[in-house]
Formats: structure tokens, C-alpha cells, sequence
């Protein structure tokens, strides 16, 4: 893991590759190890973030006729698309975006076993440019992977430009919290007993170390807040997970742009 300024990526040196081929190779290589490592690290927290943040959808949308068009940007193996599905997020069709091939092989995988390729597709993309006309989302999803972004503005705009107006995207990402006990445990296993496990199992010493330093880099709670109002978000808001070591951002494109 490199740190550069506020430029955290997995491998050194951080030059010779951009942070986005780096992160692509990192989640290549533990694409195999990632959804077992994922829920035992969160002891499957993790898979209850995931609905929460689905279930702020299903409200957003209990009004609604017809079919969505949903974007899970940085869909990884696939678990938010698929879960979208499974808790009966109506007439959703999710297309789900990523730049790791390795982990989009293991999601297809995902979901053909369980017969759902009419309802998700995985295609490979890369946040700073959307293979997608404006105005095409009536929503978009993303966990744990703006962190990862190479830019972080950018890639929020992006997200935004292809929402339709009045659309809502939902991040959830890691953040840091603040209050005694959680933040001493939190500390402790973040940094020391999830990346010796991590490295263990993963076979990749680098992956499970920019883990914890990619959290503690990135502009968490009412910063992010302003870094969406500042790209064009309206109406944002957050909510607090697991005392503080997850949090869900929402925010909408404005109805005129
Ligand atoms: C920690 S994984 C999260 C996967 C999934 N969303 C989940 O909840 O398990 C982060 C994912 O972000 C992807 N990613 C990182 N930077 C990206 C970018 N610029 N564009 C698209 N995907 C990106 C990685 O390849 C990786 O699959």
C-alpha cells in the first residue's frame, strides 16, 4: 500500500500505474476470496447495510409505475444487484458496473446460477466515464466503492449525469466511529487483525492493508455531504450504520439541470 498526499493505492509504487489499474488488479487477484472474506470480516453486517440501503429505495419508489432502471455502481461480485432482486425490488432492471473483470466473472457466475441474467446485467465500465446517455437511472446504488475511485468528484458527477432528474443515488461506504468503545475496536481490528487474516486467506499482502488506509483517507460524513452538494446533488442526507463504521449518503438530481 502507497500513500501519496491523500492519494492512497493498493500497490508501490504508486506511479508506475494509475490508482484505477491498480485497484482493478488488486480486486482481480482477490475477486475469488472476496465474498468469503467480505461477510466473515463484517460477521454478514455487511449484507444487512446492503438492505437497508435497498429499503430506502423500495420506499422511494412504493409510488411508482412501471419498470426502474437501476444502476450498482462498483457492483463487484454482484450483492447489491442480486439482493435488490431477491428482496423484490419491483420491476427493477440492474445493470451493474465495474472495472475489475475478475470480480464481474465471479458475479455473472452469481447470477445465472440463480437464473436472474434477465433482470441484472454486469458490464465492464469505469466511474470517471459512463458507458451511458445522460438521464438514463432512475437510480443508482454503490457500496464500498467510491473509496476506490480515482476521482472522487468525477465520479459522483458521472453517476449524477446519467441519473434522471429528480433520481436518487444511494453510496454506502466504511467510515470511522468516533465514540469510545467502537472506535478502540474498530481501530484494532481494521488495522491489525483483518489485514493479517486477510493477507492469510487472500494470498494478496497489499489488498486487505489499503483496506483500512482507503477508509481512514476518505472524506467521510459531512464532508462527503459537501462534496456532493458541490458536484450538483440536492436534497443529501446520511445515515449512520453499526455505531459509525458504516454510513449511507443519499442525494437527488435536481428536477431542472
Ligand atoms: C469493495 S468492492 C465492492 C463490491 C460490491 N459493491 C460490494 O458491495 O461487495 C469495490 C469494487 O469497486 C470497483 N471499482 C473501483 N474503482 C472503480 C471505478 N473507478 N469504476 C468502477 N468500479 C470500480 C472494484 O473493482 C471493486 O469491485
Amino acid at each position: 500500500m502507497t500513500t501519496m498526499g491523500t492519494r492512497v493505492t493498493p500497490y508501490a509504487p504508486a506511479d508506475a500505474e494509475s490508482k484505477k489499474e491498480q485497484v482493478a488488479r488488486m480486486f482481480d487477484n482477490i475477486a475469488h476470496s472476496y465474498d468469503f472474506l467480505n461477510h466473515l470480516f463484517s460477521f454478514g453486517i455487511d449484507v444487512l447495510w446492503r438492505k437497508r440501503a435497498i429499503r430506502i429505495l423500495k420506499k422511494t419508489f412504493a409510488a411508482h409505475h412501471g419498470s426502474l432502471k437501476i444502476m450498482d455502481m462498483a457492483t463487484g461480485t454482484g450483492d447489491f444487484a442480486i439482493e435488490a432482486v431477491r428482496m423484490g425490488l419491483k420491476n427493477a432492471h440492474i445493470t451493474g458496473v465495474d472495472i475489475s473483470t475478475g470480480m464481474l466473472e465471479v458475479g455473472r457466475g452469481k447470477v445465472a446460477k440463480r437464473g436472474w441474467s434477465e433482470r441484472i446485467t454486469l458490464l465492464e465500465g469505469d466511474s470517471a466515464n459512463l458507458p451511458f446517455d445522460q438521464d438514463t437511472f432512475d437510480a443508482y446504488t454503490v457500496a464500498f466503492g467510491v473509496r476506490n475511485f480515482e476521482n472522487l468528484d468525477l465520479g459522483m458527477q458521472e453517476m449524477l449525469r446519467v441519473l434522471q432528474p429528480n433520481g436518487i443515488g444511494i453510496v454506502l461506504e466504511f467510515s470511522k466511529p468516533q465514540a469510545f468503545p467502537m472506535k478502540q475496536i474498530f481501530g484494532l481490528y481494521f488495522r491489525f487483525i483483518m489485514p493479517t487474516i486477510g493477507r492469510m486467506v487472500s494470498k494478496d499482502a497489499a489488498a486487505y492493508s489499503y483496506l483500512p488506509e482507503s477508509v481512514a483517507a476518505f472524506p467521510e460524513g459531512s464532508a462527503f455531504i459537501e462534496r456532493m452538494k458541490n458536484v450538483g446533488y440536492t436534497d443529501c442526507q446520511r445515515i449512520i450504520l453499526t455505531g459509525g463504521i458504516a454510513t449511507i449518503y443519499t442525494g437527488r438530481k435536481p428536477r431542472q439541470t
